[in-house]
């Protein structure tokens, strides 16, 4: 069984929850030349014992006895998301530098306290949030930071996110109110929604509306909502595992330029005299300000998974600044948790939400839940596209 000792420039990594994404993780660090795999964690024995045979490393069925044993530096907590945050701030509080899947939990309260955790500790914390490392998503965050586009004036996420019954079916867990928290919101949806409040910044106001149209499941599989941004833009989200094939969207209109993200192509666009300008200005009764495409360079291809623990060993290393730092899982979250409240309160919310009458709204959906899980076969296994 391997044992690697601490070293100055490598990294020692221990994976709690050793399902489908966790198992990709424990084949992605080996690809990672500044990261090692030194013990693996799952509450259920059987995965346990064969993830960390089948990778030479100690394996364990409770966090607290692989974070004791001393083998880490760091951990990935890849448990289902309402599971997060105990092992999570476990992890921190015992000085492991800690990855965070994706979401950082199922509701704004506790991922609060895992903030506060990281803080007090000082360890490094990031988020499993890989796609912001493709080229076309990189660059958008880029131009839109550096100004390019001004003022945002309109935000729109449009996102297929298809999964059929069998996925669902595939565990006890997923989408129920007790095992989840809700549907696509939480757990298809995050990554975009992270490049949308990236892109589009946070909204003030949520007009939400979720339904289960299509699958047999107790949560959402398609959420919509309208926004309102604080410097007076408007948004619209849908995202949807009913609907298959392509078009995932983020389009955004500024004062100064447009910018279309679409499957992972990106088109910018100026106003090389702004919208309020130009408006302002005289003209011909039937003008419009000139709209131009910019031409993008884009470098480089998209790292995946690896790419982020890559990056966290190298912050932990030598300083490499973090492409996802933990803190910044709250964005997506917040409208997340807020799209829902909203929705089942019929009342617009304000950002950001109060965090009682999140955990209350949890509480009762999970109190009153009737419905039953069919799970015919439990199945661990990691999504193609992330091997
Ligand atoms: N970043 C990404 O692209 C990405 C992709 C897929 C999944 N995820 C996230 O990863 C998480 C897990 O998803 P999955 O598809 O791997 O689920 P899964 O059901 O395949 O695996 C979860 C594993 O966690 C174990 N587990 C549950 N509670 C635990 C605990 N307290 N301690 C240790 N182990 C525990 C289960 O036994 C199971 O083996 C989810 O939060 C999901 O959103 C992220």
């Amino acid at each position: 069984m391997t044992e690697t000792k601490k070293s100055p420039n490598i990294v020692r990594f221990g994976i709690i929850g050793v399902g489908g994404m966790g198992q990709g993780h424990c084949n992605g660090i080996k690809d990672v030349e500044e990261a090692v795999l030194t013990a693996v964690c799952d509450t259920d024995p059987v995965t346990a014992e064969k993830v960390g045979t089948q990778h030479n490393v100690p394996y364990f069925t409770h966090h607290k006895q692989m974070i004791d044993a001393g083998l880490c530096d760091a951990v990935i907590v890849a448990t289902p998301h309402p599971e997060r945050p105990v092992p999570a701030i476990d992890a921190m509080k015992a000085g492991l530098h800690l990855i965070s899947e994706k979401p950082l939990s199922e509701r704004v309260s506790t991922a609060d306290q895992m903030i506060a955790t990281a803080k007090e500790t000082g360890v490094t914390f990031a988020i499993m949030f890989q796609r912001r490392m493709e080229p076309a998503a990189a660059k958008a965050i880029e131009l839109v930071h550096n100004g390019a586009i001004g003022t945002i004036r309109r935000a729109t996420l449009i996102s297929p996110e298809y999964r059929n019954q069998s996925y669902y079916d595939s565990g006890g867990w997923r989408a129920t109110w007790k095992g989840e928290g809700g549907g696509v919101m939480m757990n298809q949806s995050p990554h975009v929604l992270d490049l949308f409040v990236q892109i589009a910044g946070m909204p003030s106001l949520v007009y939400g509306n979720i339904e289960t149209a299509l699958h047999n499941i107790e949560v959402e599989d398609v959420a919509s909502a309208m926004l309102k941004y604080p410097e007076g833009g408007t948004g619209f989200f849908y995202c949807s595992t009913n609907e298959a094939g392509p078009g995932q969207m983020i389009e955004i209109f500024g004062d100064k330029g447009k910018l279309v993200l679409r499957d992972g192509q990106l088109k910018v666009y100026e106003f090389p005299v702004s919208i309020p300008e130009f408006t302002a200005g005289e003209h011909d009764m039937w003008d419009g300000p000139e709209c131009k495409e910019v031409p993008i360079t884009l470098e480089g291809k998209a790292p995946g998974h690896r790419g982020v623990i890559r990056n966290v060993a190298r912050h932990i290393l030598y300083g490499e600044p973090l492409v996802s730092p933990g803190e910044e899982g709250l964005y997506s979250l917040e409208l997340a948790n807020a799209v829902m409240l909203s929705s089942y309160t019929k009342k617009p919310v304000s950002l950001p939400i109060n965090r009682k009458e999140y955990d209350d709204f949890l509480q009762e959906m999970r109190s009153k839940s009737t419905f039953v899980k069919q799970v015919k076969q439990i199945k661990r296994k990691t999504d193609p596209r992330h091997k």
